[in-house]
C-alpha cells in the first residue's frame, strides 16, 4: 500500500503518519504539505531517513502537483486544511481556498488519475469535522450529531469544510467515485499547534501565565485522543463503504470550564490562573458525537480518550517537549496573537 496524506505536517497528520508507521509498517507514505504556519517538518524529522517515507512541499490547490502524486498512490487521506476557527473569523479567504477549492482539486485529481488504461483504483478519505453540523443546545443533552442530520455550519471554518463535504458527496453521486467522509470531534494529543485550547492553556501555565477562557466557559466539546482519530480514519480507509459518512467521537463531552479546572488541577494551579475574556463571535455552544454508526458497521470505538489519564499524558508530553512549543510559540504564532489580542 502506498498512501498519499495531505496536511501530514500538521497536528493530526503528524500523529496519523506515526500511527501508520507503527501499525502498518510495510506501507509507503507520501506527505504533501504546503507548510503553512501550522505545518512543522520538525514533527517528523526522525522519519526523514526512512526509505518508505517521502515529503513533498506543495499546495493541494495546485492540480499539476497533486495529479502525479495521486497517480502513484493507492489511496489518499485528505486532511490538509486551514483549521482554526478564530483565524477564520479574522480572514475567511484562505479557508475557502484550501478547504473547499483544495478538496475539489483533490477530488478532480482522483477522478483524472489513471492506472495504465484504467481509472485510478484508489479511495480518498476526506477528513472533515463535526463542526459542519453546527451547534447543539446545552438544554438537550440527549441530542448528539448523527450522520443524517443537516449541515448547518456556523463559522467560516466550518462552512469551508462543509463545502468540501458537499463536493465529496457530489463526486460520489455524479462520477461514482470511491470517496468516504469522516466527521470527527475535537482532538487532543502531542504536536498540536498552541493556538487550540488545550496546548494553549497547558503551555501558558507552564510559562506561568493565565489562560484566556472565552465567555462563560459553558461551551461543550467532545474530546478525542488523536490516536483514536487516526485508528478510526484507518478503519474507514480499509473497511468503510464508498459514499458514506462516518462520525468519530471520544464519548467525552466536557464544558470548557470543566476542561480548564481539570488542567489546572493536573498542573497544580489554582483558579486565579483563569482569565475570562470576551467570547468568540458566533461561538458554537455544544458539539457531541453519536458514534454508533462506525461502531455498528465497522466495529470501531474510542479506547484512548478517557480522562483524566489521556489528558494527563498529553500535559506530560508538553511538559517534556518544552523546546518544541517554545520554538512554535516564538514564531508567527505569537505575532498573530499579539496583533489580535495584545500579549496574553
Ligand atoms: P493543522 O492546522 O495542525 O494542520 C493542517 C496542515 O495542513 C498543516 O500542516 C498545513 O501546512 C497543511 N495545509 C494547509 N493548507 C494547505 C494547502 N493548501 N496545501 C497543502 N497543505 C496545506 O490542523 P489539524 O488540527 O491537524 O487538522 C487536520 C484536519 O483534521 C483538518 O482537515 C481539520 O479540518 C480536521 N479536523 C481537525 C480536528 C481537530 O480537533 N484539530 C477535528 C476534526 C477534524
Ligand atoms: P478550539 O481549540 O479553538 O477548537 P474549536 O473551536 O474548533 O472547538 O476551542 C475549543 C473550545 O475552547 C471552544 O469552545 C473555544 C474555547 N477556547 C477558549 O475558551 N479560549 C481560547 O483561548 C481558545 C483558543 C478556545
Amino acid at each position: 500500500m502506498h498512501l498519499l496524506i495531505t496536511g501530514g505536517a500538521g497536528f493530526i497528520g503528524t500523529n496519523f503518519i506515526r500511527f501508520v508507521r507503527r501499525n502498518r509498517p510495510g506501507w509507503k507514505v507520501t506527505n504533501l504539505d504546503v507548510l503553512s504556519y501550522s505545518g512543522n517538518l520538525e514533527n517528523l524529522r526522525d522519519l526523514e531517513s526512512d526509505p518508505r517515507y517521502t515529503f513533498v512541499k506543495g499546495d493541494i490547490c495546485d492540480a499539476a502537483t497533486v495529479g502525479p502524486l495521486v497517480e502513484k498512490a493507492d489511496g489518499v487521506i485528505h486532511m490538509a486544511a486551514e483549521s482554526h476557527v478564530d483565524r477564520s473569523i479574522l480572514d475567511s479567504r484562505p479557508f475557502v481556498v484550501s478547504n473547499t477549492l483544495g478538496t475539489q482539486t483533490m477530488l478532480d485529481a482522483c477522478r483524472r488519475a489513471r492506472r495504465g488504461d484504467k481509472p485510478w483504483p484508489g479511495r480518498m478519505v476526506y477528513v472533515s469535522t463535526d463542526e459542519v453540523y453546527g451547534s447543539l443546545p446545552l438544554e438537550r443533552p440527549e441530542i448528539r450529531f448523527r450522520e443524517d442530520m443537516p449541515l448547518e455550519p456556523n463559522s467560516p471554518y466550518a462552512s469551508s469544510k462543509a463545502g468540501g463535504d458537499l463536493l465529496v458527496r457530489a463526486y460520489f453521486h455524479t462520477f461514482g467515485q470511491n470517496v468516504v467522509t469522516t466527521r470527527c470531534s475535537n482532538n487532543f494529543g502531542p504536536y498540536q499547534f498552541p493556538e487550540k485550547v488545550i496546548p494553549l492553556f497547558v503551555t501558558n501555565l507552564l510559562e506561568g501565565k493565565q489562560v484566556p477562557l472565552y465567555g462563560d466557559g459553558k461551551n461543550v466539546r467532545d474530546w478525542i485522543h488523536v490516536d483514536d482519530h487516526a485508528e478510526a480514519v484507518l478503519t474507514v480507509l480499509e473497511r468503510g463503504q464508498a459514499g458514506e459518512v462516518y462520525n468519530i467521537g471520544g464519548n467525552n463531552e466536557r464544558s470548557n470550564l470543566e476542561l480548564t479546572h481539570t488542567i489546572l488541577k493536573l498542573m497544580g494551579k489554582g483558579t486565579e490562573s483563569i482569565r475570562y475574556v470576551q467570547d468568540r463571535l458566533g461561538h458554537d455552544r455544544r458539539y457531541a458525537i453519536d458514534g454508533s454508526k462506525i461502531e455498528r458497521e465497522l466495529g470501531w470505538k474510542p479506547t484512548r480518550s478517557s480522562w483524566p489519564e489521556a489528558l494527563e499524558a498529553t500535559i506530560d508530553w508538553y511538559r517534556t517537549n518544552t523546546e518544541w512549543w517554545n520554538r512554535v510559540k516564538s514564531g508567527q504564532y505569537r505575532e498573530y496573537y499579539d496583533k489580535q489580542y495584545g500579549s496574553r
